[in-house]
């Protein structure tokens, strides 16, 4: 029977629904982590990637402001086209700088650098990736239009064991810290695999706020970052060798066939760099440590997750949490695999070491009536 499209959104809405895994845009009114809900509630939120506050940084937003003043709102144009300004070089420059990176280049998201990444690199090579990489990386490597092979998530002999089969060149990537999990990548023994290989390292730094790991001697590497979470603007960028960069610029379709990011966001992410790097920098990522180690001591990252299992339970949990002013998001699939549905905490150099106890304890209470298993 013909299904007319009114009925095809009902039905695919419906199934969603069904399976717990309807999602709806909720409104927070509110700078930094506390927020009134569209409810009038106050809440304390432990759901954004702004890990060290920049996104409101006194400097930070006057460096927005004023390059707003300068420059206007928009670039109102692709780079190659006639959109490339000197604020976009100022922060390419930075970021390579800051990382000790031969060069880079800015793009308008981080989930874009992923494409841009996975189509130059990835196009006729074999991609080789960790089963829980981030979905810009999946994507990416879907838009290579190559083979691509997963590996069992950190497993690096099962790795090997892909690079190794591979007839041609290979490109293994993964993410640095998870996403999703707050684990990192096996990094060390991942560089030697692909050196000794002569295979392309790629890595997501995206959530690798406390600390970006050093690939082995004699890796070639290419590494993707986003200015969206611990620098508090919005973009992503690629860096790596000189000559990789400047093929990507030409190849990579997520670069080419857009407008090129705004002055604000890059003003505002070479400021928090400049913040990143002085002294208040390091206090910061020191505090974060601490409410790490409050939270769950010895665990490496911001990204704390605790994982429930089935939807609904997951969902349950973050319902009672908010009954106690503590907003944490339920991540379902498709983000996490089926079964491994979770609170997923990320902390933030905003908290107040009260608040990060209060999560601690509400967190303890959950444990006495909900399957949480890490
Ligand atoms: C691991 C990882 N890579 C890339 C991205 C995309 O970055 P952006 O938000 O700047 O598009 C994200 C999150 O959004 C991420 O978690």
């Amino acid at each position: 029977v013909p299904v007319t499209w009114p009925e095809w959104v009902a039905g695919e809405i419906a199934s969603l629904r069904s399976a717990q895994q309807w999602r709806a845009i909720r409104t927070l009114a509110g700078r930094g982590p506390r927020f009134r809900l569209p409810d009038g509630r106050q809440v304390v939120s432990f759901a954004s990637n702004d890990y060290l506050g920049l996104s409101r940084h006194p400097e930070v937003v006057s460096a927005a402001a004023r390059a707003a003043s300068e420059w206007g709102t928009g670039a109102a144009s692709s780079r190659l086209i006639v959109g490339a300004r000197p604020y976009h070089d100022e922060l390419e420059a930075s970021v390579a700088d800051w990382l000790g990176e031969p060069a880079a280049v800015v793009l308008p998201t981080g989930y874009m650098a992923n494409l841009a990444v996975l189509t130059t690199f990835g196009a006729g090579a074999r991609v080789v990736s960790d089963e829980l990489n981030h979905a810009s990386i999946i994507d990416g490597a879907r838009l290579a239009r190559t083979e691509v092979t997963v590996y069992r998530h950190g497993d690096v002999e099962h790795a090997a064991a892909l690079v190794r089969s591979a007839p041609g060149r290979v490109l293994v990537v993964t993410d640095s810290v998870f996403s999703m999990d707050g684990d990192l990548a096996p990094v060390a023994a991942l560089s030697e695999m692909c050196a000794r290989h002569g295979a392309l390292l790629v890595l997501d730094d995206a959530h690798a706020v406390l600390g970006r790991p050093t690939p082995a001697p004699g890796t070639t590497c290419v590494r993707v970052g986003t200015l969206s979470k611990t620098l508090g603007a919005l973009g992503g960028y690629v860096t790596g060798p000189a000559d990789f960069v400047a093929l990507l610029v030409n190849r990579a379709r997520s670069f080419i066939f857009t407008t090129a990011p705004s002055p604000m966001d890059m003003a505002a992410a070479t400021a928090a760099i400049g913040v990143c790097r002085s002294p208040e920098g390091m206090r910061l990522r020191a505090r974060l440590a601490d409410h790490v180690e409050l939270l769950r001591p010895g665990h490496p990252t911001p990204i704390i997750p605790v994982v429930i299992g089935a939807e609904a339970d997951a969902l349950a949990a973050a319902d009672r949490l908010l009954e106690v002013g503590i907003l944490v998001p339920a991540i379902r699939p498709p983000t996490v695999p089926p079964g491994t549905s979770r609170l997923r905490v990320a902390l933030s150099a905003d908290h107040r070491v009260e608040e990060v106890r209060a999560l601690a304890a509400a967190l303890g209470e959950l444990a006495d009536v909900l399957p949480v298993t890490a």
